[in-house]
């Protein structure tokens, strides 16, 4: 029979199903088996290399070089898939490029620089060797309680998609088999964020119909924009574990909404269904599941490899169902090239090279937000004496936030951090260099121990200066999975640290570094000014310092909505009507800063809302009222007038960043679609309701911001 798979003139589909055609079932099963290099010893991983096992994850460099030439000499020589979370840069490497995490990303509600990202990161991951990163997360982080909304791209649907499509296509490029391009993965489908209490892998209590209101829009526009795998989700949906989901995964996903690229199962899913959710007697049942319910690869659950052959052996399991996932991993594997280039060029030497620091140096300056500032940014008098104070000024672990190789694959508190970098205090000595500015440091104290403070020595730190920068927030061991906090008010001494700094009634320029929003509401209405600059990776720091010296003007804006008090959690702004409104008696009904919040040093008009009805195109003029040139994220919500299922009080459905030097007056556009207004009934269907509607646009989802056109569709 002639060798179509291995004849690369043929199509991918023609090789796969060639390939298919020639493997026995143990074969097929280890094709579907991805495991952790990290885990084994050497031998083991060769051992499973001859074996023909799918994929490795988390191999970095020369290990994946020597699996790869071991599979290669296989009977098939099927070449293996590195995988790896390469999620803000290629951080487990440490000679990478850092970048700001998606939740810091997000807040420059910029796609062409979070594509930019995606390449940079792509470049990175190819020349080391890898294949895939297990990226981006468009989970949505609607309860800043679980651990891991610091890699979501914020809590809306519509911004996590076109975000998400962004960093996709950055990853992909313009074809899966270029020499830079990497595979992408949408994780973690879907809604895990919504775990009951934010509860990581806890049940998510919701229903199919509010899986595709809120949680599928993200996840559609990652399959239109051919993102090439998917991760299914710990937790489960109603009771149902995704992982056993048939509806979810092969209905929704695979018939539904056509993703002819391969699932990934979560860190040993398949096993937990046995371990956690006690959704299946033993490893065969488990299997069974997984298979049947449409995953094609299963992540770290060795145990599968036996109990599919077993199963299938003793025909409880159609191999049929094999073929179909391998012909997905194959057909991709065809797709990215990997036969012809089992190790792609990527860019020798271009690991943190000077193009990759600029990309990454843009990002995080669009990435800072100014959510308060009482006439006293930016410092611009000269010779100031600045004290920086507080555990995140110089503490660039805290600053990287969660994966990089400070903390993956195991937490590494020693690992020698790598330049460059500059953290808050390294970032304002470096600027005040140009104005003179004096600058003192103290750690004030530790963001994990009460006891761990020196706020005497902070205070002496302060006493001589014309203005404090205070630096809180918090550190690696408070972030990502297992971290979930039951309490978001700051940790350690850092509030009592604060109030003393704010006896010596000098003015305090707040910056939060922090993974996420924190309950800050006593800081926020006492310090004079506030830049929210999460996890700002590399350059983290010294866009803090351009911002408080007014080297740039801050134009980020929120993906995410600040709780003023942990108990008022959920505080995302597209909620659903009530009667008393989610209001507690005991705390104003709105959050301390909501979604699409951002100030900047000049201020922004906005007038003359125009709807053409028949073309639905919108208009809007937005004049620069200040005296500095700017930038400012034009948003477009809508809220239903009356609709067959309750639907949100707004919803996102367009922005635009619009320069706009001092004084000038600029009409923005959107082209908007009847589909762009769309909600799903009780039996699921995704309609557009005829009836009126409210079209808003402003600056941020704050009531008071907006301004309304009305409209009949
Ligand atoms: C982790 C995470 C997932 C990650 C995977 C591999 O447990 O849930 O986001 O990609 O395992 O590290």
């Amino acid at each position: 029979m002639p060798e179509i798979y291995k004849d690369k003139t043929k199509p991918a589909e023609e090789r796969a199903q060639d390939l298919l055609a020639r493997m026995t079932v143990p074969e097929k099963a280890a094709q579907m088996l991805q495991l952790p290099y990290s885990k084994m010893t050497r031998e083991e991983a060769l051992g499973w290399a001859e074996k023909g096992l799918g994929s490795f994850l988390h191999v970095l460099g020369d290990n994946a070089r020597e699996l790869q030439a071991t599979a290669l000499k296989t009977r098939l020589g099927i070449p293996v898939i590195f995988g790896i979370d390469a999620i803000h840069g290629h951080g487990l490497n440490d000679k990478a490029t850092i970048f700001p995490t998606q939740l810091a990303a997000a807040c420059s509600w910029n796609k062409e620089l979070i594509e930019e990202m995606g390449r940079v990161t792509a470049r990175e991951v190819a020349t080391d060797g890898l294949h895939w990163t297990f990226s981006p997360v468009l989970c949505l982080g609607r309860d800043a309680r679980w651990g891991r909304v610091d890699e979501t791209f914020g809590e809306d649907p519509y911004l996590a998609g076109e975000l998400g499509a962004a960093v996709i296509k950055g990853y992909q490029g313009d074809n899966m088999d270029g020499e830079e391009s990497i595979l992408a993965c949408a994780k973690h489908y879907a809604g895990y964020g919504e775990a009951v209490g934010a509860r990581d892998s806890c049940d998510t209590g919701m229903t199919f119909r509010k899986m595709r209101e809120v949680f599928l829009p993200p996840f559609e526009k990652a399959v239109k924009a051919g993102c090439a795998t998917f991760m299914t989700a710990y937790g489960s949906i109603d009771g149902t574990p995704f992982t056993a989901s048939e509806k979810a995964l092969r209905q929704i996903l695979k018939d539904e909404l056509g993703f002819d690229g391969f699932i990934v199962t979560d860190w040993d899913n398949v096993t937990s269904l046995v371990t956690y959710q006690r959704a299946a007697a033993d490893m065969e049942e488990a299997s069974h599941l997984a298979v049947k319910a449409g995953n094609d690869m299963m992540m770290t659950s060795a145990g599968f490899y036996e109990a599919a052959v077993k199963l299938v052996e003793n025909k409880k399991l159609d191999e049929k169902l094999l073929d179909d996932a391998v012909l997905r991993i194959l057909r991709i594997k065809f797709q990215m090239g990997l036969f012809e280039q089992p190790e792609k060029k990527g860019r020798p030497g271009c690991f943190s090279c000077g193009e990759h620091l600029e990309a990454n140096k843009k990002l995080a300056r669009e990435s800072i937000v100014l959510l308060k500032n009482d006439d006293v940014l930016p410092l611009q008098k000269e010779k100031l004496k600045i004290a920086v104070i507080g555990p995140n000024a110089d503490d660039i672990r805290a600053q990287y936030g969660d994966w990089t190789y400070f903390s993956h694959p195991e937490p590494d508190p020693e690992r020698e951090p790598q330049r460059p970098y500059f953290t808050v205090l390294e970032g304002m000595r470096e600027v005040a260099k140009e104005t003179g500015a004096e600058i003192t440091y103290h750690r004030g104290c530790g963001v994990l121990d009460e006891n761990d403070a020196d706020l005497d020595g902070a205070e002496q730190a302060a006493k001589e200066s014309d203005v404090i920068i205070l630096v809180i927030g918090d550190v690696i061991e408070q972030i990502g999975e297992t971290k979930d906090r039951a309490n978001l008010d700051l940790s350690g001494a850092q509030q009592a640290l604060f109030d003393r700094l704010k006896k010596l009634e000098k003015p305090i320029v707040t910056v939060l570094v922090s993974s996420k929003p924190l309950c800050i509401q006593k800081i926020a209405e006492e310090s004079d000014a506030l830049i929210a600059a999460f996890n700002g990776g590399m350059f983290g720091g010294l866009v803090v310092a351009e911002a408080v010296f007014g080297k740039l003007n801050p134009s980020g804006k929120l993906p995410i909505s600040f709780p003023r008090h942990t108990g008022q959690i959920p505080v995302y702004y597209n909620s659903l009507p009530g009667w008393h409104g989610g209001k507690y008696m005991d705390l104003p009904e709105t959050p301390l800063f909501t979604f699409g919040e951002g100030l900047s040093y000049t201020s922004y008009e906005y007038s003359n809302l125009k709807l053409d009805e028949k073309r639905l195109v919108l208009s809007v003029d937005v004049t620069n009222a200040g005296k500095l040139d700017g930038t400012e994220t034009v948003q477009v919500y809508f809220r239903d007038v009356v609709s067959s299922v309750l639907t949100p009080v707004k919803q996102l459905i367009a922005f635009q960043k619009t320069a706009l030097k001092a004084g000038e007056t600029k009409t923005v556009t959107f082209r908007l679609d009847k589909s762009d207004f769309s909600l799903v009934t009780p039996d699921e269907k995704r309609v557009t309701e005829p009836g009126e509607l409210v079209i808003m646009a402003g600056p941020s989802a704050k009531e008071d911001s907006l301004l309304e056109i009305g409209v009949v569709v």
